[in-house]
């Protein structure tokens, strides 16, 4: 391979990269705005969006933890919790309500 050859090569993978780039970002819009929305629908009887109830902490406190992380958050939503009903959620209600919480958190 001449190094010309090389150098389109390694120019048409950077320009691969960089178009599906925004691609993500719009994505991660979409998951914050998909997590909102089921979170009005099957959360916020109990937690607030921002501020905290007197039944449960709101989604901005909760994501601002320290140990608040995209894990952190799937486990919890994956497991059963003493003080919240077993909302049935699959994968991508989960991933876009972590996003959300987590956004909420400014993270
Ligand atoms: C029936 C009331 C209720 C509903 C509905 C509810 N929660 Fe909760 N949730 C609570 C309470 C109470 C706590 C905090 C108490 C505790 O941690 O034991 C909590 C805690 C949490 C925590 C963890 C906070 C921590 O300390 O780590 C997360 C994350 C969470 N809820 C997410 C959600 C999401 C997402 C939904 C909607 C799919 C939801 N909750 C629906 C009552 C509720």
């Amino acid at each position: 391979m001449t190094s010309a050859t090389a150098r389109i090569m390694l120019f048409s993978a950077l320009a691969a990269v960089l178009a599906v780039m925004p691609a993500f970002a719009a994505q991660d819009v979409d998951l914050v705005s998909q997590g909102r929305n089921l979170a009005r629908m099957s959360c916020m009887g109990c937690h607030a969006n921002d501020a905290t109830t007197t039944v449960a902490p709101g989604f901005a406190a909760i994501g601002a933890m320290p140990s608040a992380t995209e894990l952190s958050i799937k486990v919890f939503l994956r497991s059963s919790h003493r003080n919240m009903p077993n909302i049935v959620l699959d994968e991508r209600q989960i991933d876009a309500l972590a996003a959300y919480i987590l956004d909420r958190g400014g993270k």
